[in-house]
């Protein structure tokens, strides 16, 4: 509705552009806001204040002639003006009715498909297989899929590209300790962050461990045979234990989704040689590098992108150069995002520039880091265990659900242990991935356990809960909230039904603005909105108990909704609801 009140006014005022009311050197920023006090109208705009001055007329009278040249729309009821100029705008409620009962006889909930649909890729999890998973990679995983969720929704195509770090100095250890005892080795393994410090430790105490580490990786990149199948099992194991986290969690990435660093170990050389092509490299200190005006240093030095060191050795970022060259190529990518941790943005910024200057990717292919802040324990400070190790992520799994378990045990004593546990591990996973998913992702996060399992506030478990008291609804009177076709039509006549009815029209509207910015918030804000409105609803308007049954009827339409959307919308942030809890 806002956008479509903007489009209106921006149409008024290249028509009185045109009519020479106004002068036509302007290009007002055009808000529309939803109206606190209904009475005067349910959105307004402060538009003619704005523009009294440029047009040299008094804001009173510049709104009349915008109103007058306002194009005519069945979406609006009335206009008229209050205070000192605001321009107020009645939503047509029958309109609005009409829009939800489409939302009503759609799957989709009358979600507009992406026109056009784009094909695009989104980078996100990708953690170094070299160690276990730990909770630094949830962000990504989580946020990035609720995203690529979200695009897939909407209509587009989504790739996943899981670019894990299966390459790299690290593996030449973890395959001398591999080879050095293999029966021992074999049950670590189960372990990869204890097998990771085991070989560490070796690799600081023994010299001669080390150099042949070192030989490991020159073996492994030259091709040796045997180097590569050791290397192949232990990414196996660990990329096994990826899934295993992915699963547990919900996540919707599969084997088939991973594209790591080595698969683009053949093409690296054939990027440096095409930067030296087309006169981007430069030799410095033995290493070849790409400087651009727009990166300097502190100092106001040039900074460089290095993309091949003095030893031979490829880099992070000649990976990304060759995987972005892959995208354009192979995947036919129209947008590419990367969910990565803030702190790369430069490395992002750098590689995105470098591949644009070396004709990698085309202008028009979207290249957009989507940056978050750090993931901090209760207390703010970097989370870590009791002993000041990393939090394995499954450990973190693990102590949601029993927490979970506890919560929902004190609140159903009579729920049996199965279904108990069902519901524990929904509500568990539910609420980390519900309190990261909450805030905007790039500001750093605190982990709260006691926070994000309160069933009260902006938390998973009240979101859940809202959609259990409208299945409840249903379910007493045993129907379904899918099939409404036999029951009266929806019709809105309280301001609560008004409140909750314009929240729901909202909802294609912030996808597609989750979908354009990457930013799961911004749903679990309009859900948290939505459970409130149907709240102040569900008290003010009594649904089986309307005094009339075509009153009941477009009330249970307006649950049903609800129900529907709330679900929609938890299902696209990758949490499951439950019908009852
Ligand atoms: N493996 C990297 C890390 O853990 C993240 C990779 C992100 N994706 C990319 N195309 N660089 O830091």
């Amino acid at each position: 509705m806002k956008n479509l009140l903007s489009q209106l006014l921006a149409s008024a005022i290249s028509t009185l552009q045109t009519e020479g009311v106004l002068p036509t050197d302007i290009s007002p920023n055009i808000q529309v806001e939803t109206a606190r006090d209904k009475s005067h109208g349910d959105f307004a705009s402060n538009l003619a204040m704005a523009l009294a001055k440029p047009a040299g007329m008094k804001p009173r009278d510049l709104a009349e002639k915008i109103i007058a040249a306002l194009p005519p729309s069945e979406a609006v009821a009335q206009v008229s003006i209050a205070g000192p100029g605001f321009i107020n705008f009645f939503q047509d409620r029958a309109w609005l009715a009409r829009q939800l009962q489409q939302a009503l006889d759609d799957e989709r909930l009358n979600v507009p498909a992406a026109d056009p649909a784009l094909r695009v890729v989104v980078d996100y999890s990708s953690p170094n297989l070299a160690k276990e998973m730990h909770v630094g990679h949830l962000r990504s995983t989580i946020i990035g899929d609720a995203v690529a969720r979200v695009l897939e929704f909407l209509g587009h195509t989504v790739i996943r590209q899981n670019h894990v770090g299966d390459w790299g100095t690290q593996f030449g250890m973890l395959l001398a300790y591999l080879e050095e005892n293999p029966a021992t080795a074999e049950a670590e393994l189960g372990d990869l962050e204890n097998f990771y410090r085991q070989a560490k430790k070796r690799f600081d105490e023994s010299p001669e461990f080390a150099d042949r580490a070192r030989e490991r990786v020159v073996q492994l990149q030259a091709g040796d045979e045997e180097c590569l199948a050791l290397w192949r099992r232990f990414n196996d194991i660990s990329l096994g234990h990826c899934q295993a986290v992915y699963d547990r969690l919900g996540v919707s990435l599969t084997p088939a989704d991973v594209r790591g660093e080595s698969a683009y170990n053949d093409q690296l050389a054939e990027v440096v040689d095409s930067l030296q092509q087309r006169g981007l490299l430069t030799e410095s200190e033995g290493a070849r590098c790409v400087f651009l005006d727009e990166f300097r240093t502190s100092e106001d030095k040039p900074l460089p992108v290095i993309v091949q060191k003095a030893g031979g050795g490829y880099l992070y970022a000649t990976t990304d150069l060759a995987a972005m060259r892959y995208r354009h190529q192979v995947l036919k990518a129209d947008r590419v995002l990367y969910f990565v941790d803030q702190r790369q943005a430069l490395h992002f910024q750098q590689v995105f520039a470098v591949a644009r200057k070396a004709g990698f990717v085309p202008e028009a292919m979207q290249l957009e880091h989507m940056g978050f802040g750090t993931m901090n324990g209760a207390d703010g400070k970097p989370f870590k265990t009791r002993d000041g190790g990393t939090v394995k992520l499954i450990d973190l799994l693990d102590e949601a659900e029993q927490r979970a378990y506890q919560l929902v045990q004190e609140k159903n004593p009579e729920l049996e242990s199965a279904e108990l546990r069902q519901i524990a591990r929904a509500v568990g996973i539910g609420a980390v991935k519900y309190a990261d998913l909450s805030k905007h992702r790039s500001s750093d996060y605190n982990f709260n356990f006691d926070q994000m399992l309160s069933f009260e506030g902006n938390t998973a478990p009240y979101l859940m809960y809202a959609y259990t008291r409208v299945a409840s609804v249903f379910r007493r009177i045993d129907r379904d909230m899918h099939q409404l076709d036999d029951l009266a039509p929806l019709v809105l006549e309280q301001e609560a039904e008004i409140d909750l009815a314009a929240h729901l029209a909202q909802f294609g509207n912030l996808l597609q603005y989750v979908a354009r910015e990457g930013t799961p918030h911004a749903l679990c804000h309009y859900l948290y909105e939505l459970a409130g409105r149907f709240s102040g609803f569900y008290e003010n308007c009594p649904i089986l108990a309307a005094e009339q049954p075509a009153q009941r009827d477009s009330r249970l339409r307006l649950a049903a909704l609800t129900g529907r959307t709330l679900q929609q919308g938890l299902n696209l942030l990758g949490i499951t609801t439950l019908e009852r809890m």
